[in-house]
């Protein structure tokens, strides 16, 4: 719709200029409504101006399965090669048609990616393949500049560049893959702490553990193909987290929300919440509990994410302004004074929701202050719930876990240094 405004816009505003007068005043109006700031430069000049000052529109594509801070990373590299950052998210049958069924339906991977906060605008149903339809359409419709995508290859089933086409058109950027972490490496660690608990004694492991262990996850200990899935590539840095982060406190009389939790698989559910407890104050603190937290009060398996991969994810949400890198599981009064914290939230949907009937209720003092508000979640989504999915359509996740897994060895032993972050 904008790109027809664009240059006859532009065509018609040198012409009014000539006329001269009031004319010019109106063009001004029309050039300020279309968002423009130049004013007392002449038209023509006003031409080259606001060809330099353009945005740069770019595009990245992705089914965002299972999102994490790796996709979060690279939506953050793609906006930085310009203005406004455009997000297809492919469809559902497309994924299901490519590479098997995914763990979150559309509508949920649309919210996940919507709260990244490098993103500006997404489209939703958008094709695997970018088609030269769809690019045409990328280009005219939605005033793409450039089409970007990682350094891993993105072979289509018939075996062809999957960015081709946007290649040939002299319109693609390329951003450097994220280490550590792919949805495949995520779902190879919840099979590999499932081989671990299958060896324990405990013969009354829920249904779920039941499921995990049911002798597909020895693939991933043997035959060697599943090494790069198994162990977390990840190396946090201090830079990362400053890429990450706002870099910035709350401003003077800011009333500030705290919320905790593990924050594990960081999933819609967490994005609803956070939005929710967002829209009470001026300032969003997520306090994400540490390892040894998580692991004491879900089992040990969890969490499936470590500290700073969960504190990478929290980041990179828009609702979220400053995270506690391992906050204490109870919230004391010092904690408050220290944050300044107004108000403490906790969602219905929740992992830990008997927090009232134990021993130690970690908000009892928020509690008792009266700063304390249990928040209605939007959505009825767990940590839990995630697992769950993955293990109910565990047998195609097998197919394409081994088949990635192989793709993904090939990439670590065949990498090379690539600069640029
Ligand atoms: C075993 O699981 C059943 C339900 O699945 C539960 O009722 C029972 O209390 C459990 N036993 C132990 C020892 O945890
Ligand atoms: C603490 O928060 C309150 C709002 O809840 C605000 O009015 C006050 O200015 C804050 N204090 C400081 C020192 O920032």
């Amino acid at each position: 719709m904008d790109s027809e405004c664009g240059s006859q816009r532009w065509a018609k505003l040198v012409a009014t200029c000539l006329i001269g007068g009031v004319a010019v005043a109106v063009a001004v109006g029309v050039y300020l409504a279309a968002g423009g700031n130049v004013l007392s430069v002449m038209p023509l000049e006003l031409l080259r101006r606001r060809k330099k000052n353009k945005k740069i529109r770019v595009y990245m594509d992705g089914c965002f399965d299972m999102m994490h801070y790796g996709h979060c990373n690279a939506l953050r590299q793609a906006r930085a090669l310009g203005d406004q950052l455009v997000v297809g998210v492919v469809s559902d049958a497309e994924i299901i048609a490519n590479k098997g069924p995914p763990v979150t339906p559309l509508h949920e991977r649309m919210i996940m990616v919507n709260a990244v906060k490098w993103v500006d605008e997404v489209i939703p149903d958008a094709p695997y393949a970018i088609t030269e339809d769809f690019m045409h359409k990328l280009f005219d419709e939605y005033n793409i500049d450039y089409i970007i995508h990682g350094d891993d290859p993105c072979v289509l089933p018939d075996g062809t560049d999957a960015y081709e086409l946007a290649k040939k058109a002299g319109r693609y950027k390329q951003i450097k893959r994220t280490e550590g972490v792919s949805s495949t490496d995520i779902v190879g660690r919840m099979l590999l702490c499932t081989r671990d608990r299958s060896v324990s004694d405990n013969h009354n492991r829920s249904s779920l553990q039941r499921q995990f262990s049911h002798g597909h996850s020895h693939k991933f200990e043997d035959g060697g193909s599943g090494s790069a899935t198994r162990v977390s590539h990840f190396l946090p840095t201090s830079r990362r987290i400053v890429q990450f982060s706002n870099g910035k406190g709350p401003g003077p009389d800011a009333r500030i929300v705290y919320i905790d939790g593990a924050f594990d698989l960081f999933h819609a559910g967490h994005v609803e919440i956070l939005r929710v407890a967002r829209e009470l104050g001026d300032f969003l603190l997520v306090g994400i509990h540490n390892d040894q937290t998580v692991s004491a009060k879900r089992g040990a398996h969890r969490p499936i994410m470590n500290l700073h991969e969960r504190s990478l994810s929290v980041l990179a949400c828009r609702y979220v302004d400053e995270v506690i890198i391992g906050a204490p599981w109870e919230i004391s009064r010092d904690t408050i004074t220290t944050f300044n914290i107004s108000l403490v939230v906790h969602g219905t949907i929740a992992e830990n929701n008997d927090f009232q009937k134990e021993n130690g209720n970690p908000y009892s003092i928020p509690m008792s202050m009266g700063i304390f508000k249990v928040l209605e979640s939007p959505l009825d989504i767990t940590t839990t719930t995630i697992i769950k999915r993955i293990v109910s359509n565990n047998e195609a996740y097998q197919k394409r876990n081994e088949k990635k897994a192989a793709t993904e060895k090939k990439y670590y032993e065949e990498k090379t240094f690539v600069s640029g972050d």
